[in-house]
């Protein structure tokens, strides 16, 4: 397993940023690059495994844990009727509530056993140890995110190769298992540190890491290597939405917050209007609530308005640059 790691790894960022040419020319760049197989069809992540496999010998792909049904269905339906104004706002109709949806997990394991995808990362929780036992006969190490020493334990039973660690500076969502309670209040150094307590397995680190020099000082830390998202969804090779890389680019909004206003796991974003009016309401739900705000950021996607987008960013947001990935992956190196 520590023979696949690179020191840097470009993240998985589901929604766009991740295409086939950012994993790509992550390898040739002397990184590891994980494709995104969140809400994308078997077929497509199919296609993209096909596309990368040839092209760089090391690569990595990622899945979200099916998680159980939201624990309180009348807060989704709530949620719902709160969000009549937003629907309103940009004439889309709310889907009825939709409590659960595996995002094709079994299909995309079976797809990264059959092409022995070297390694698979998974997100949301602990993946069935049936999963991870037919990944790992097939040769593929596996990694689960953590952002505890308590969820690196119980990660831990179902015997992965390596654990990340992930802090609250991350951008995008958060790995947790307790989606009620989390703030991304723990930075990435004392996670770390929590994890390495628990385990002799490699672990990597995610979250805050491109700040000059943020990168060494996680590896003599003791990452096996360090994982960054925010710092690359402005690559050139990255699929960013138009309005995503323009907000970023412009500095406004100007700060990130923890919110589970667009799909009901905690995940950090730019503070836009959407999420000043709705992290208050939203309740625990993954998938439940991003089936409810799907329409609504569709829409606001086609019109470019980036004021109810899933800006996904971490807090190191304004040092993230438009630049090829190997470049970026240089400056994370200094
Ligand atoms: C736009 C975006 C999308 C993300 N999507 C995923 C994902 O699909 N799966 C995953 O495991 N992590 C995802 N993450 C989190 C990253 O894996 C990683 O933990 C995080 O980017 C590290 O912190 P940083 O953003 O400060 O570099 C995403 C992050 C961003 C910024």
């Amino acid at each position: 397993m520590r023979d696949l790691l690179r020191p840097i790894v470009v993240a998985p960022m589901a929604g766009g940023p991740s295409t086939a040419d950012l994993v790509i020319a992550a390898g040739q760049a002397g990184a590891l690059g994980f494709l995104a197989a969140g809400y994308k069809t078997p077929e497509a992540v199919e296609a993209e495994v096909r596309s990368v496999r040839g092209a760089c010998s090391g690569y990595g792909v990622n899945l979200f844990v099916p998680l159980p049904p939201p624990p309180d269905v009348a807060a989704v339906e709530r949620y719902r009727e709160a969000l009549r104004p937003e629907a309103e706002r940009y004439g889309v109709d709310l889907p009825p509530v939709r409590l659960t949806d595996d995002d094709h997990f079994a299909s995309k394991v079976e797809i990264a056993v059959e092409y022995r995808v070297p390694l698979v990362s998974f997100t949301f929780g602990v993946p069935p140890v049936e999963a991870v036992r037919a990944l790992r006969a097939a040769g593929s190490a596996v990694l689960i995110t953590v952002t505890s020493g308590e969820e690196a334990r119980r990660a831990l039973a179902v015997e992965p190769d390596g654990l990340i660690a992930q802090g609250g500076e991350a951008g995008g969502h958060s790995a947790t298992f307790s989606p009620a309670a989390y703030r991304g209040d723990r930075g990435v150094r004392a996670v770390l540190a929590e994890v390495l307590t628990v385990t002799d397995l490699p672990v990597i680190a995610a979250g805050g890491a491109g700040a000059r020099g943020a990168v060494p000082g996680l590896l003599a830390a003791g990452a096996a290597a360090v994982q960054c998202g925010t710092a690359f969804v402005l690559a050139d090779e990255a699929g960013t939405r138009p309005a995503q890389r323009a907000a970023m680019l412009s500095g406004e909004p100007a700060e990130t917050v923890v919110t589970r206003a667009f799909t009901g796991q905690p995940a950090r974003a730019l503070r836009n209007r959407f999420v000043a009016a709705y992290s208050s309401l939203a309740p625990v739900g993954y998938p439940a609530i991003h089936h409810l705000t799907a329409p609504i950021r569709a829409a606001a996607a086609r019109l470019g308005d980036a004021s109810a987008l899933n800006l996904w960013a971490g807090v190191g947001h304004a040092g993230a640059h438009a630049a090829p990935v190997a470049t970026l992956v240089d400056r994370l190196q200094e």
